[in-house]
C-alpha cells in the first residue's frame, strides 16, 4: 500500500508539473491578443485534463485494493494508456520546443525580428520563431504518441522468439539436444479475451517442437476468474517431457483486500488448479524428475521469492529435496533477484529460469544491444547471465501489465537448446 501511495503522489506531482511548465510556456509565448489559456477560465480548461486523470487515478488507488474482479485492472490499464499517450506527448512537446529554442539561440540563426532567416528562394512563406518551435514541438510530441499507439495496436502481440544454445559437461547423454521453451508472465486478466492472439503464440511454440515447456509465473493479475476460458488455448501446447510451471508474485491474491481469509485461500486454490487445467504441472517448492533412457535430470520450482515489496514464499531447500544426486538440475524461480540472493551461492542448479521484469514493456533491443528502464531496477532483467558454471535466463514475458502495450520490448518466447560439452553459451 505504501508503494502505491507513493506512486500516486509521484504521478500527481509529475502531472501538475508538466501542465504548469506548458502553461507557463504558452503564456510566455502568446501573441499580443489575450490567450485562450489566460487566467481564470483558460487556466481552468488547461488543468481540466490533469484534474480528470488525477481523480481517475485517485479513484483507482482506492478501488484496486478492494476490487473483487480483474475488471478494475482492465479499466486501470486503459486509463494508464490514455494518460501516457497524452502526457508523454506533452513532455516531448515541451522538450522539443525548449531544446530547439536553446539551440536556435546558440547558433544565432534568427534575425532580430524573431523570424527565421530566409533559407529558400522565396517560394515558401516566412514563419515566426514561435510558430517554428511549436511545429518542432508537435513533431517531437508525435514520437512517443505514435510509438505507444503502435505498441498498443501491434507491439503487445508481436511475439518474438529468442534462441540460445547452452553447453554443460554434466548433462546426461540422453538429454543432449534437449529443447526447452520458456514463457512467462501471462497476466491473463490483462489479456482479457484476446484468445486468438495467444493461439498464435501457442502455434509458434509448437512449431519449435519443444521437449519441455516451462512457464515461470504470474498466470494472473490477482484473481482466479481471469483463468476461465484459457484452457482451450494453452492445453494445445505440446511437449513430450512435460509442461511445468510456478507461481509469481501476482498469483497469491496479495494485491487486494479480501472479505475473509477463506475467500483469499479459495482464490489461490483456484489459481493452483488452473495451472493443471491449462496443462501445467505446478511445482510449488517441489521437484519433478525427467527421464530418458533411464537417465535422469531434475526440474525444480520455487514459489515467489523477491525483495520487498514482493512476497517471499519460496523455499529452495524444500524444492531441492530429492534432487541431491541428480547429475543436472534446472530451477524455475519467478523473480531473478532470487538467483543472486540464494541460488548461485547455496545450490548447484545448472540452469535457472526466471521472468517478472517484463523488460518494463519498454526499451530497445537491436543487434545485441538492449536497454530498458528495467535495468535500473533489476540486476538481471533480460536474457542470459552466467556465474561460474551456472546460468540464469530471464524471459521478458508473453503478456503485459499496467499498460496494454509493448514498445521495443516484444512479448518473448524463449527457446533454449541444451547440449553436452564444455561449459559455454551461444545466443543464436
Ligand atoms: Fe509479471
Amino acid at each position: 500500500m505504501k508503494y502505491t501511495l507513493w506512486a500516486f503522489v509521484g504521478v500527481t506531482i509529475f502531472t501538475l508539473l508538466v501542465d504548469f511548465l506548458l502553461h507557463r510556456l504558452i503564456l510566455k509565448h502568446r501573441d499580443n491578443h489575450p490567450s485562450r489559456f489566460s487566467f481564470p477560465f483558460g487556466a481552468f480548461w488547461h488543468y481540466s485534463i490533469a484534474s480528470l486523470f488525477i481523480i481517475a487515478f485517485g479513484s483507482l488507488y482506492a478501488l484496486i485494493p478492494i476490487a473483487q474482479s480483474s475488471f478494475t485492472y482492465v479499466v486501470f490499464q486503459w486509463i494508464m494508456t490514455l494518460y501516457l499517450l497524452v502526457y508523454s506527448s506533452k513532455v516531448f512537446f515541451f522538450l522539443g520546443y525548449k531544446i530547439t529554442g536553446r539551440a536556435q539561440k546558440v547558433k544565432s540563426k534568427f534575425t532580430d525580428k524573431g523570424q527565421i532567416k530566409k533559407m529558400n528562394d522565396g517560394r515558401y512563406p516566412r514563419i515566426t520563431r514561435k510558430k517554428f518551435l511549436s511545429q518542432v514541438g508537435i513533431i517531437t510530441a508525435s514520437l512517443p504518441f505514435v510509438s505507444l499507439l503502435f505498441g498498443v495496436m501491434k507491439g503487445r502481440f508481436a511475439f518474438s522468439k529468442r534462441y540460445s544454445k547452452l553447453s554443460f559437461p554434466n548433462l546426461p547423454d540422453s538429454f543432449d539436444g534437449l529443447k526447452i521453451v520458456q514463457i512467462s508472465d501471462l497476466h491473463l486478466g490483462s489479456l482479457n479475451s484476446n484468445y486468438q492472439e495467444m493461439e498464435e503464440a501457442v502455434a509458434l511454440i509448437n512449431a519449435e517442437h519443444p521437449d519441455i515447456v516451462c512457464f515461470t509465473g504470474d498466470l494472473v493479475n490477482n484473481f482466479y476468474e481471469e483463468t476461465i476460458g484459457w484452457e482451450k488455448v494453452f492445453s494445445k501446447l505440446n511437449a513430450p517431457l512435460g509442461k511445468y510451471s510456478i507461481l509469481g508474485n501476482h498469483d497469491y491474491g496479495d494485491y487486494s483486500k479480501w472479505p475473509s481469509e477463506k475467500a483469499k485461500t479459495d482464490n489461490l486454490k483456484g489459481i493452483k488448479e488452473a495451472h493443471e487445467r491449462l496443462g501445467f504441472k505446478l511445482l510449488n517448492n517441489d521437484s519433478a524428475t525427467l527421464e530418458i533412457n533411464g537417465e535422469q535430470i531434475a526440474m525444480s520450482g520455487v514459489e515467489n521469492w523477491g525483495h520487498p515489496p514482493f512476497p517471499r514464499y519460496g523455499n529452495l531447500d524444500q524444492a531441492y529435496v530429492g534432487t541431491e544426486n541428480m547429475p543436472f538440475k534446472i530451477l524455475m524461480s519467478h523473480d531473478p533477484d532470487h538467483w543472486d540472493a540464494e541460488v548461485i551461492h547455496n545450490s548447484d542448479y545448472d540452469l535457472t529460469l526466471a521472468g517478472h521484469t517484463h523488460g518494463m514493456q519498454f526499451g530497445f533491443d537491436f543487434k545485441g544491444f538492449q536497454w530498458s528502464p528495467a535495468k535500473y531496477k533489476f540486476k538481471r532483467w533480460s536474457g542470459l547471465y552466467q556465474e561460474g558454471n551456472q546460468f540464469l535466463y530471464v524471459n521478458r514475458g508473453l503478456g503485459y501489465l499496467g499498460m496494454p502495450a509493448r514498445v521495443g520490448m516484444p512479448p518473448e518466447i524463449t527457446i533454449l537448446e541444451l547440449t553436452k560439452g564444455p561449459i559455454s553459451n551461444d545466443p543464436m
